[in-house]
């Protein structure tokens, strides 16, 4: 009898000849796009201490309760194991990384670095556009706090999508402003959701412990429906914040790239402050977010660095192939092929690997 053939796990998906040649143009166009921004390539491993995820992307995240493979090491000489775990996004092991290295030390350090195809993994429940591992194009800029800079990487994500042939893109933006923009936004939610709290999703209810903000981008029609008449996040910003992001949007404008303010933007990251965007593109079904990303003035600070502000996106290459394809849009065949040895005759085989050789 003939033993089972195995299948890749659910939620991983395998990528053969046909759609590698896809990967490999997509990947050429980011890494033009890239070098022409200035930003070079950083590799991280695929696991990290736990504990950076926790204090990066921020303890009460979807990503961190429910959505990381974490596991135990072996016990080491001190008799404990390490908790691990597969990276599930690109952010804090770059701001780890150029700690460690001691490259945000220096004062007015400037790092902007780009990471390709690097697999992500989060246990999320599979679907279209949505897998337990996938891939991201991501850029992270630091030490520049001016709004250019949140401008420079929608610009080269904008111009990345463009080049890759990508149409019918819309620009989301919000800011959320300094940690105590935030801070008394969260505070005003909890105090216009907490005698509505039994009108709220479960998942709302444990949010308005945790965070909030998240539950301005649940889809629970519950949710949707309490928080008709909450009070806009844009009126509690500082007037630092409502400057920059005037001037995010200016800069948008001179630049002629059309956006959406969206003031339910909030993305599933803590880091963030200030400026948020996400674009969506046609043809994705509901996973409709191509890529996103933020400013996240903290981060440094909390994973144990100095004060550097930071800036970047990610993008998803496997929604960004997806989207291409309903799009119909044709991707250049990254192999030349410009001579064919054909052999017609046993003894010109042995010529015909030479020839190819020469
Ligand atoms: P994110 O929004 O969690 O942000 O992910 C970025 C992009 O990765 C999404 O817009 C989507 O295209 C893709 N993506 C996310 N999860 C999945 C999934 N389960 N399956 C398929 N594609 C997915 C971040 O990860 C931030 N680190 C981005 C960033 C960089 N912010 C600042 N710098």
């Amino acid at each position: 009898m003939q033993p089972p053939r195995l299948k890749a796990p659910k939620g991983t998906q395998d990528f053969l000849p046909e759609q590698t040649r896809q990967w490999q143009a997509i990947e050429r166009f980011a890494r033009e796009m890239a070098a022409l921004y200035g930003f070079e390539e950083i590799r991280t491993p695929i696991f990290e201490d736990t504990a950076l995820f926790h204090r990066g992307v921020g303890e009460t995240t979807d990503i961190v309760t429910k959505e990381t493979y974490s596991f135990e090491t072996r016990p080491g000489s001190s008799g404990k194991g390490r908790s691990l775990t597969l990276r599930p996004e690109g952010t804090a092991p770059v701001v780890r990384a150029l700690l460690e290295a001691g490259r945000l030390d220096p004062p007015g350090a400037v790092e902007k670095l780009y990471y390709l195809s690097t697999p992500m993994l989060r246990f999320e429940r599979p679907q279209k556009g949505r897998y337990h591992q996938h891939h991201q194009f991501g850029i992270e800029a630091f030490g520049i706090a001016e709004p250019e800079q949140d401008v420079e990487c929608m610009l080269l994500q904008l111009d990345f999508y463009t080049r890759c042939g990508l149409r019918d893109l819309t620009l989301h933006l919000n800011s959320l402003g300094d940690a105590e923009s935030k801070a008394r936004y969260s505070a005003a939610l909890r105090e216009f959701f907490a005698p509505r709290v039994g009108q709220l999703s479960e998942e709302s209810q444990r949010r308005l412990e945790t965070n909030p903000l998240r539950i301005l981008d649940s889809k629970d029609p519950r949710d949707v429906a309490v928080r008709e008449g909450a009070a806009a996040n844009l009126d509690f910003l500082s007037e630092k914040s409502q400057e920059h992001f005037a001037r995010v949007c200016s800069l948008l404008d001179d630049a002629k790239v059309n956006y959406q303010i969206n003031p339910s933007l909030v993305r599933g990251l803590d880091y963030y402050t200030e400026t948020l965007w996400e674009f969506t593109a046609a043809g994705l079904g509901s996973q409709d977010a191509v890529g996103g990303g933020g400013r996240y003035d903290n981060l440094v600070e909390t994973l144990g660095g100095k004060s550097v502000p930071g800036v970047g996106f990610g993008s998803g290459m496997e929604r960004l192939l997806i989207a291409l394809e309903a799009q119909g849009a044709i991707l250049p065949d990254p192999y030349i092929r410009p001579v064919w040895v054909i052999a017609q005759s046993p003894p010109a085989r042995d010529e015909a690997l030479r020839l190819l050789r020469s």
